[in-house]
C-alpha cells in the first residue's frame, strides 16, 4: 500500500474586511466584547457574486499551479462545504467545469468547520484504496450567507474563504501519517442552521430571518475543548509520534479561548498553534485549509516537520490528521 502527502496547498479570501468597529455600528457590540471573549479583529466578507464555487475555484487553481499537476490529469475532487451554491450541482462538480478537469470523480463532504479534514480523509482514502491516483481537496464556505446581522451572538464570529490542498503519492516520509473522524450526532442542536424544516429552539428567535445559524456557545465550547484535544491524542498515537515532536498544530480556528483550553489540555505550549483567527474569525470548512497555507508561507511549518490539523464543528463532529510536511 503506497503513502499519501499534500504536495501543494491554495487559497482564496475576499477582498471586502469587517472590522469590529464597523460592527459596533451594526449591532449593540463593542471591540473589546469580541476581542476578549473571541481573539477576533476583522473578517472577510464575499460579495454577492463570490460564490463558494467561485472561491474553491481559485484556492483550486493556486494549489494546481504549485502542484505540476495539470487541472485534465486530476482524477478526483473532494469539497469539503456547508454552503454550497445550491443544494446541486455541487460545489466540486462547478470546480471541475471552471478547471475543465474532465477526467474527475466529484462531490461535496457536509461536515460543517471540520469539513476540510473530512474532505481531506475520504481522499485520501480513495488514493490508499488505489481507485483514483491524485485528488484536488477543499475546504470552502461563504458562512455570512447564514448570518442574521441583528444577531450579535453570531454576526460577529464568522468570515468567508477557501483553502485548497492537492494529495498525491507520497515523496518519502512526507506523507500523512495517521487520521480520525468522529460525530456526536446527539449534541446536534447546539449548532444548527434553522430552516423550514427545521424549527428554532428558541421562541424569541422565531421572526429570523430563514435560513440562519443558532448556536449554544457555552455547550459547544466544553465539547470543542474536550474532542479536539482528544483528537490530537489519538492521531498523535496512531501515528506513534510523541506530542513533543509535534512542530505545529493547526486548529480551527472558533475561538482563540478554545484553542487556549485544547493546548493546555493537550499539554502542548500554546505558542505551537498557529493562530490567524483576528485576521479572518472563522471561516467554517475554509478555516483550517487556510491556516495550513498560512502557516507553511510563515515558516511555521517547514520540510519534515511534524503536524497536527484539527477541527470541530457543527453536526457535532470533529476530525485531526498527523501529516509530515
Ligand atoms: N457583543 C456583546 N455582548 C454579547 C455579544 C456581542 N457580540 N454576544 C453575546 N453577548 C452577550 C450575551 O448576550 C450575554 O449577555 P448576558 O450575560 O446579559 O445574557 C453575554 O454576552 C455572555 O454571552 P455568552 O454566550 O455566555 O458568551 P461566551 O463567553 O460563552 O462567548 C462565544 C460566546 C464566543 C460564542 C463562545 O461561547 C464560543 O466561542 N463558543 C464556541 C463556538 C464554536 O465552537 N463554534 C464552532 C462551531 S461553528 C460551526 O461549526 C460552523
Amino acid at each position: 500500500m503506497q503513502n499519501i502527502g499534500i504536495i501543494s496547498l491554495g487559497h482564496y479570501l475576499p477582498k471586502r474586511k469587517l472590522t469590529n468597529s464597523d460592527l459596533e455600528k451594526m449591532v449593540e457590540t463593542t471591540d473589546e466584547w469580541i476581542t476578549t471573549r473571541t481573539g477576533i479583529k476583522e473578517r472577510r466578507i464575499a460579495e454577492k457574486d463570490e460564490k463558494t464555487s467561485l472561491m474553491a475555484s481559485k484556492a483550486a487553481k493556486e494549489a494546481l499551479k504549485d502542484s505540476g499537476i495539470d487541472a485534465h490529469d486530476i482524477e478526483l475532487i473532494v469539497v469539503g462545504t456547508t454552503t454550497p451554491d445550491s443544494n446541486f450541482p455541487s460545489v466540486a462538480c462547478w470546480v471541475q467545469k471552471e478547471l475543465h478537469a474532465k477526467k474527475a470523480t466529484c462531490f461535496d463532504v457536509s461536515a460543517a468547520c471540520s469539513g476540510f479534514l473530512f474532505a481531506l480523509t475520504t481522499a485520501r482514502q480513495y488514493l490508499l484504496s488505489g481507485m483514483y491516483k491524485n485528488a484536488l481537496v477543499i475546504g470552502a464556505d461563504k458562512f455570512t450567507n447564514l448570518i442574521d446581522w441583528n444577531d450579535r451572538s453570531t454576526c460577529v464570529l464568522f468570515g468567508d474563504g477557501a483553502g485548497a490542498a492537492i494529495l498525491a503519492p507520497a515523496r518519502g516520509d512526507h506523507k500523512i501519517y495517521s487520521d480520525y473522524l468522529h460525530s456526536y450526532g446527539e449534541f446536534g442542536e447546539y449548532m444548527q442552521i434553522i430552516s423550514e424544516e427545521r424549527e428554532p429552539l428558541n421562541q424569541k428567535v422565531k421572526e429570523m430571518k430563514i435560513p440562519y445559524a443558532q448556536m449554544m456557545g457555552q455547550e459547544l465550547f466544553k465539547v470543542a475543548v474536550n474532542s479536539m484535544s482528544e483528537a490530537v491524542e489519538i492521531v498523535c498515537e496512531k501515528a506513534k509520534v510523541k506530542i513533543d515532536d509535534v512542530v505545529c498544530v493547526v486548529p480551527h480556528q472558533a475561538n482563540d479561548r478554545i484553542i487556549s483550553a485544547v493546548a493546555k489540555k493537550s499539554k502542548i505550549p500554546k505558542e505551537k498553534f498557529f493562530i490567524n483567527i483576528d485576521k479572518y474569525g472563522n471561516m467554517s470548512a475554509a478555516s483550517c485549509a487556510i491556516a495550513l497555507y498560512e502557516a507553511v508561507k510563515e515558516g511555521r511549518i517547514k520540510k519534515g516537520d511534524y503536524f497536527v490539523i484539527v477541527a470541530f464543528g457543527g453536526g457535532l463532529v470533529v476530525g485531526a490528521s498527523l501529516i509530515r510536511w
